[in-house]
């Protein structure tokens, strides 16, 4: 991580801080429907259009301070910090339930931000994101790396597919920040907690550092 885009994250983290209101049941989960009944509930909200209007208005209002990280629209512009424009619904909705239950690790901060969030409303974020439409990289950020093609067709592509953008559960890559794909990727590797999921751990474990950076590399500027 490089120091000015840390001291810009730390700055805009404390930014967050007073913006977000925290509820004092951020932590409590023993309310928790389970991922299943939620993600049957966005179904049935994605599939009538005076449910899903009215939740892409509050995903809208409940999504105004992710901006402070994940950019307008969920373009961010830290190369940290993932896009989530136009990524999957489902996949949004999946993660937010895992940070919620301690299934996947982050900062205390940014975990508190999404168990902050009512089931209802992490629904309403996920629908109002995958929504969001991408801003693409300008043409001179763009360039390929081969190496990091031959190994995505060979490994990666028959879950993520050949354009990079995954089904409703397997997240979009295309267009990705570099570093958090980078950082996604390592994670997977190491087998520390932090992010946990037995297909990514399989087809992370004999990748190198170098097939990591290519692999990012060629990513990031594939079109989103
Ligand atoms: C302080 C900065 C910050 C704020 C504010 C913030 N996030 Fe994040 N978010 C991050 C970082 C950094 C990551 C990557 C974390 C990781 O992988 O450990 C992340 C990851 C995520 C992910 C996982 C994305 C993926 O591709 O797997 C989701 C979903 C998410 N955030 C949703 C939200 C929502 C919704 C809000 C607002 C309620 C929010 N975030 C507010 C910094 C932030
Ligand atoms: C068998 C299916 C499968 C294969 C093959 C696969 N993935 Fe994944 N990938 C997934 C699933 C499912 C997730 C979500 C896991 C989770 O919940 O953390 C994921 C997550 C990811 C993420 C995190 C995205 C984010 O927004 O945080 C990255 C990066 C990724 N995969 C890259 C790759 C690469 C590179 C390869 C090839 C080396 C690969 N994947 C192969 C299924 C697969």
């Amino acid at each position: 991580m490089s120091t000015p885009s840390y001291a810009r994250l730390l700055r805009l983290m404390l930014i967050a801080l007073f913006t977000a209101a925290a509820p004092a049941t951020a932590g409590d989960t023993s309310a928790e429907p389970t991922p299943a009944a939620l993600h049957a509930q966005m179904k049935q909200i994605s599939g009538d259009p005076g449910s899903l209007s009215e939740a892409l208005r509050r995903g809208q209002q409940s999504a105004a301070v992710c901006r402070h990280c994940h950019g307008a629209g969920g373009n961010s512009v830290l190369p940290e910090v993932p896009n989530l424009a136009s990524q999957n619904a489902g996949y949004l909705l999946e993660q937010m339930n895992k940070f919620t239950l301690g299934q996947r690790k982050s900062s205390a901060f940014m975990e508190g931000m999404i168990k902050a969030l009512t089931p209802d409303e992490r629904i309403a974020v996920a629908l109002f994101l995958s929504q969001q439409p991408v801003v693409r990289k300008p043409a001179a950020a763009r360039t390929h790396s081969a190496a990091g093609k031959r190994l995505y067709d060979k490994l990666c592509v028959s879950c993520h597919g050949a354009d990079g953008r995954g089904t409703d559960t397997i997240p979009r890559l295309a267009g990705q920040q570099v570093k958090y794909l980078e950082d996604a990727l390592t994670r997977y590797r190491s087998g520390n907690g932090e992010r946990v999921d037995p297909r990514m751990a399989a087809y992370t474990r004999n990748l190198k550092d170098t097939d990591i950076r290519n692999l990012a590399a060629y990513l990031t500027v594939l079109q989103p």
